[in-house]
């Protein structure tokens, strides 16, 4: 038996992007998107209503989207319930700002990995972004200069519940465990 919800969708699990932009005197501001995800090779696509994030990506053309870890819970959260255009939350959370070096867009040092963008388009409240570089701090990467998720502690947002959660151990292999079928 299966329960049926109607039209109450949701995917249950999102990601927690953080998307950074600078105003067109170069003050930055961050929000919380859950409705996104990587939809080509160089490409992502985030569903955004109107927001100052809106306004000044529009007009920089470039924005950030970093993930969300276990040690910038709090900080994210404030980036979704309160707008750039009432405060400077940047300043407010204290987090630490550099300019990316390919696109005109903050960099949140806090945040370990980041993809640097450039609009692509804003059409019927639907971002898409060229990625024109992902950047990660030295501190989740391996010897090998390899990323390490279980370094950067990524979160994701199940959205029944309104809750953050920490990702958990490996269940499998991608692109291989489905050969014990497809195989036998
Ligand atoms: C967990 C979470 C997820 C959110 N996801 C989205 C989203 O996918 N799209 C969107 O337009 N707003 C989303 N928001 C709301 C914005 O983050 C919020 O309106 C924010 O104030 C916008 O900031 P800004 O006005 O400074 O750009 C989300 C908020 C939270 C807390």
């Amino acid at each position: 038996m299966r329960k049926d919800f109607g039209k109450k969708t949701n995917l249950l699990v999102y990601p927690v992007l953080i998307i950074g932009t600078y105003d067109e005197f170069g003050n930055p501001n961050a929000m919380n998107a859950a409705w996104g995800g990587q939809t080509d090779t160089n490409k992502i696509s985030i569903a955004l209503a109107s927001h100052k994030t809106t306004d000044n990506l529009l007009k920089t053309g470039a924005f950030t989207v970093s993930f969300a870890t276990e040690d910038t819970v709090e900080i994210s959260d404030y980036f979704g319930i309160s707008t750039g255009n009432k405060e400077d939350k940047v300043k407010k959370s204290g987090v630490h700002v550099a300019k990316s070096a390919y696109v005109n867009a903050p960099i949140f040092e806090e945040y370990p990995l980041t993809l640097e963008c450039k609009v692509v388009s804003y059409e019927n409240e639907v971002l898409v972004g060229d990625i024109i570089n992902l950047s990660a701090d030295e501190s989740i990467l391996d010897e090998n200069g390899n990323i390490v998720i279980e370094k950067m502690k990524p979160i994701i947002y199940e959205a029944g519940s309104h809750t953050y959660r920490k990702i958990g151990e490996v269940a499998g292999k991608a692109f291989k465990d489905g050969n014990k079928i497809k195989n036998a």
